[in-house]
């Protein structure tokens, strides 16, 4: 996703942009530029590609000023290139412009502002706001933005500068995240609040239909009709620190070996002294007994989190759940029934699609429960109920140890579901929390078991296609296995019911067919068993996770990766690691770029 950092104050402009957009490049992006203010010069650079490729160019040179924009550029309209990296400017290059989000009427716009003979230099859906505002430039530049805004629709993070009033940055929020950072005779604005932490720890959170005038020592905000807002200034405690890579290669496999610290941080978190800790919850017992429907709706991995939530929110707390894709959701035209909640899923808390269902869904009166990894994200603060994932910040742009912490956080909350709709006894929680407990030392032995998965990553690297197959809460496990793989190695990967082989995936098997297959000892083991033979029948090759002790599973298979040996509804989380090192090994054999693949963002903040 684009990225956006902004800086008024005494010390040095450019680097503090350049640091800044570094620190959101996990987002993804495919260019960058910077614009500078000195007094009232206005000065900007833009390059292709990577950050290094900017920051080369600005070191030659000797730049003054004390206001500047910045932005990494993930491209939606137009090709990534020089002419479309941002900022973008006026025609009269007196008004600079960053943009994250979509301008969705942005070519009706161009049109009406090509026929005043305005002339555009890009493909961009974001040249139209510079063009608008200095088309609209009059008195006030505030009075001339608040005119385009007007203009837009779709979504947008705006950061602006211009030559007429160079004391200031304004910035609008519609849609996509901004945060203010104060600080000392000097202020901050970033698209989320990696970029800002290593200045100030005090921040601002614009919302929707915000915008602020920030000036050096002071922070003005309003509303897009201009009547001022008092928004809280909010101190974030997290340590900086922990956004490093710790001497590991790459983030991802930083946060892949965390996961067990994570799996026990989430324990102490949602069961304290034993007891579960979601009184905090703005939903009564008597909601959560009465319920009738969950619909969990989420993207990405954490849709996958979802239906593996479901299978056991419908087995232990006995409750109907749906499981919908958040881009889906919005246009099925459900029919409302009664006593049914909504879950929404997400890490970001800021997933266009997640967050436009979560707002669709509160206009039409459900209660919405959300399980969310970014404190002060948007989800948080619009949910009426949280569940953090306390996963800590997940850099890497796939999810890994937020998917662990999503499958335990639910697992919890389903058994607190249980205990207060009767439907499990003391003694079936006590035991199932007692197995839970033992899950982070299980994910370690895994861990402690790399070497193996490495030479099997090796082996296979250079097969263009996987399948991935499971059953029961393990066919969740292979639409995640199979993502992980795709979006790091760029391999064609598909996770399958493994049911389902015979109505079709079958005809893909061959000798040049890696199957992962995902088979512990489970209520369908004997049927996966099955599916196994199915593909060395067709010579397909077999990578299978079983569990450990089951020495028979060598006759069926071509590769073996034990887990320790857990009740069912636990094997995805087992099942998880050794897919998530599969990927990262092989992505590495293939070179690729592990932290932020090509295509795509670690937040995805536009529909
Ligand atoms: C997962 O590895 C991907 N990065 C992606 O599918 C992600 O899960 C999806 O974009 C949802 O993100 P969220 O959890 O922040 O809403």
């Amino acid at each position: 996703m684009c990225g956006i950092v902004g800086y008024i104050g005494e010390r040095d402009v450019p680097s503090i942009l350049l640091v800044g957009l570094e620190r959101l490049s996990y987002r993804g992006y495919d260019s960058s530029g910077i614009a500078v203010l000195d007094h009232n010069e206005l000065s900007f650079w833009k390059k292709l590609g990577k950050l290094h490729a900017l920051s080369d160019e600005l070191g030659k040179l000797t730049i003054k000023g004390d206001i500047g924009i910045g932005h990494t550029r993930w491209a939606t309209h137009g090709i990534p290139s020089e002419e479309n990296a941002h900022p973008h400017l006026g025609p009269k290059k007196k008004v600079a412009v960053v943009h994250n989000g979509i301008i969705e009427n942005y070519l009706i716009l161009k049109e009406k502002l090509q026929k005043q003979g305005m002339l555009f230099r890009s493909e961009t859906d974001t040249e139209v706001i510079s063009h608008l505002i200095e088309f609209f430039l009059k008195d006030s530049l505030e009075d001339a933005i608040r005119n385009t805004i007007k203009e837009l629709s779709g979504a947008f993070a705006l950061a602006i500068i211009s030559e007429t009033e160079p004391d200031k940055i304004i910035v609008c929020r519609k849609g996509s995240p901004l945060i203010i950072g104060i600080g000392k005779n000097e202020n901050f604005i970033a698209s989320d609040i990696n970029a800002i932490i290593p200045h100030t720890k005090q921040m601002i959170h614009l919302d929707d239909n915000e915008m602020a005038i920030i000036e050096k020592n002071k922070v003005t905000i309003k509303t897009f009709n201009g009547e001022i807002v008092n928004k809280e200034v909010q101190t974030i405690t997290w340590d900086p620190v922990a956004a490093e890579k710790s001497g590991y290669d790459h983030f991802m496999l930083k946060e892949i070996y965390e996961q067990p610290t994570v799996v026990r941080n989430i324990i102490s978190k949602l069961l304290v002294d034993g007891k579960f800790s979601f009184n905090h919850l703005k939903l009564s017992r008597q909601e959560l007994n009465n319920v009738n429907r969950f619909i969990i709706q989420a993207c990405g991995t954490s849709w996958h989190a979802g239906l593996v939530m479901k299978y056991l929110l419908e087995k232990y707390a006995r409750v109907i759940t749906d499981v919908d894709i958040s881009s889906e959701f919005r246009y099925r035209h459900k029919v409302n029934g009664i006593n049914e909640i909504v879950i929404a899923l997400s890490q970001s808390g800021e997933t266009a699609d997640t967050l436009a269902c979560l707002r669709e869904a509160k206009s039409r009166f459900y209660k919405v429960l959300s399980f969310v990894n970014s404190k002060n994200s948007s989800m948080d603060r619009e949910s009426d109920s949280v569940i953090y994932t306390y996963a800590g910040q997940e850099i890497g742009v796939a999810s890994t140890k937020n998917f662990i912490a999503q499958l335990v956080s639910t697992y919890i909350f389903t058994l607190y579901l249980s205990q207060i709709r009767w439907t499990l006894t003391e003694e079936e929680i006590k035991a199932k929390l007692d197995e839970l407990k033992k899950i982070p030392d299980y994910i370690e032995k895994i861990l402690s078991e790399t070497e193996k998965i490495k030479k099997i990553a090796l082996k296979y690297h250079k097969c263009k296609s996987y399948l991935f197959i499971g059953r029961g809460v393990n066919y969740p496990s292979a639409l995640e296995g199979s993502l992980k793989l795709k979006e790091i190695s760029y391999i064609h990967a598909t996770g399958y019911p493994a049911g389902e082989l015979k109505h079709g995936p079958l005809a893909l098997i061959d000798e040049n067919m890696p199957v992962v297959c995902i088979a512990p000892e489970a209520e369908t083991y004997e049927k996966m068993i099955s599916n196994i033979e199915e593909v060395r029948a067709r010579k397909g090759k077999t990578i299978v996770i079983a569990t450990e002790g089951n020495t028979a599973i060598h006759h069926c298979a071509d590769d073996v990766i034990y887990i320790p040996e857990v009740s069912e509804d636990l094997t995805p989380i087992l099942a998880a690691i050794p897919m998530q090192l599969l990927a990262y090994y092989t992505a590495i054999n293939l070179g690729c770029d592990v932290d932020q693949p090509r295509n795509l963002a670690k937040s995805v903040t536009v529909e």
